[in-house]
């Protein structure tokens, strides 16, 4: 497919397992980045870790405020293991991600758990996309899923926006302290 051509389906059509797997894409292609830097490579190692943080704990949030627990009370009890399964999973992957943030990063360390954390997320989104979505489109139909993927989508942009507008914060009060000392310095 050639880069920048749409698929035919318009997007405000996806259902919930079409965006979660979606995500999925994009967290795969981020960590498989990552895993393919060297230790040299610090700026892009620190601009894909923010970037995988960032995707990793929003899909995570979405799935657990709106998606996992239909599909809990959708499958009762014959499949709620995978339920929780998945919230441990998600607690696993944030404690790797705290640790890689406090790892060096031109570190063989940072690189090491880069890796696990790229093993666990390749595992974690196969046994959803193999186990739990499946059967969440056998138990949950065509228009609950679409409805889901509304919400998702309604949610995702509240929870970006809301990011935007702290990254904007943090600029500007960057933007002032650095004024500020110009200012103390044309002053003197
Ligand atoms: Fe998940
Ligand atoms: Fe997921």
């Amino acid at each position: 497919m050639p880069s920048g051509s749409r698929s035919s389906k318009p997007a405000g059509r996806a259902d919930a397992i079409s965006l979660l797997t979606q995500d999925h894409r994009k967290v795969k292609r981020l960590l498989n980045s990552l895993d393919r830097t060297t230790d040299r490579a610090t700026n892009r190692r620190e601009t894909l870790l923010k970037q995988i943080e960032t995707e990793i704990k929003m899909h995570s949030q979405l799935e657990e405020e709106i998606f996992y627990p239909v599909y809990r009370d959708a499958v009762r009890k014959s499949d709620g293991h995978l339920y929780y399964e998945s919230l441990e999973e998600h607690h696993l992957v944030d404690i790797v991600l705290s640790e890689l943030n406090s790892a060096k990063v031109n570190s063989e360390e940072f690189g090491a758990k880069g890796k696990v954390l790229k093993d666990l997320i390749d595992h974690h989104a196969e046994e959803e996309e193999t186990e739990m979505f499946p059967k969440a489109r056998k138990v949950m139909g065509a228009d609950q899923l679409r409805e889901l993927g509304n919400q998702l989508r309604e949610r995702k942009q509240t929870l970006q926006s809301g990011l935007l507008t702290r990254a904007a914060r943090t600029a500007g009060a960057a933007f002032d302290s650095v004024l500020s000392k110009v200012g103390r310095k044309s002053a003197a």
